[in-house]
């Protein structure tokens, strides 16, 4: 823990490798995968205000768009086109995006929290993708592997190519890869 911590850096290159379906399991679990359960159901590894759950993760590769069930923990595969240079486009053509051979997109719905605490959920729901993100980046950096969270970018372009509706908010776009040789 102290050594990702230590050696988590912001890394915008990646060499054309692409992440190992191994190293996107671990990935994902570590942003929203189910680590156990208690009383009042499953506990994830980022935590949740009430358990509201508002996170989704896309999973964007050279292979499509997948949607992770983190009750499952498997993809739902979305489509098999290859959008990461829409993407990259739609986040002001930043390199990261266009380079990264896997972007975990964190999709907020905020609908899910508001019942419970109304005006604050979507202060609670941006809370929640910092901390999931942060899992993703440790994670990340435990395996060897480079990434970056990426704030910058046209929302509704995000959307859209991501096919969701308006009431998905596009939070983060975390580019993943294996660190290009400086
Ligand atoms: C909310 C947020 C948004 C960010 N958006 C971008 C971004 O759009 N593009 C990018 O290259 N880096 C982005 N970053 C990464 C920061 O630029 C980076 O964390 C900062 O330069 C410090 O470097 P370090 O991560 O290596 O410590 C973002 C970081 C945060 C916390």
């Amino acid at each position: 823990m102290e050594a990702s911590l230590a050696q988590r850096r912001s890394v915008r290159h990646y060499t054309p490798e692409a992440v190992s379906l191994s190293d996107l399991s671990q990935l994902l679990w570590a942003t929203q995968g189910i680590s156990g359960a208690d009383k009042h159901g499953p506990v994830r590894t980022a935590p949740s205000a009430g358990r509201t759950s508002p996170l989704e993760v896309y999973v964007v590769t050279a292979e499509g768009i997948a949607l992770y069930g983190p009750a499952e923990h498997q993809l739902q595969p979305l489509g098999d086109k290859d959008v990461r240079q829409a993407l990259a486009e739609a986040a002001l053509d930043q390199g990261c995006v266009r380079e990264a051979p896997l972007v975990l997109a964190l999709i907020g719905r905020v609908a899910r929290t508001v019942d419970t605490y109304g005006d604050r959920a979507e202060r609670y729901v941006t809370l929640e993708a910092g901390h999931a993100a942060q899992n993703a980046l440790l994670q990340a950096t435990a395996l060897g592997l480079g990434a970056v969270p990426v704030g910058s970018f046209d929302d509704d372009q995000v959307r859209h190519i991501l096919g969701l509706a308006s009431q998905a908010t596009p939070l983060y776009l975390i580019c993943v890869g294996h660190p290009a040789p400086k």
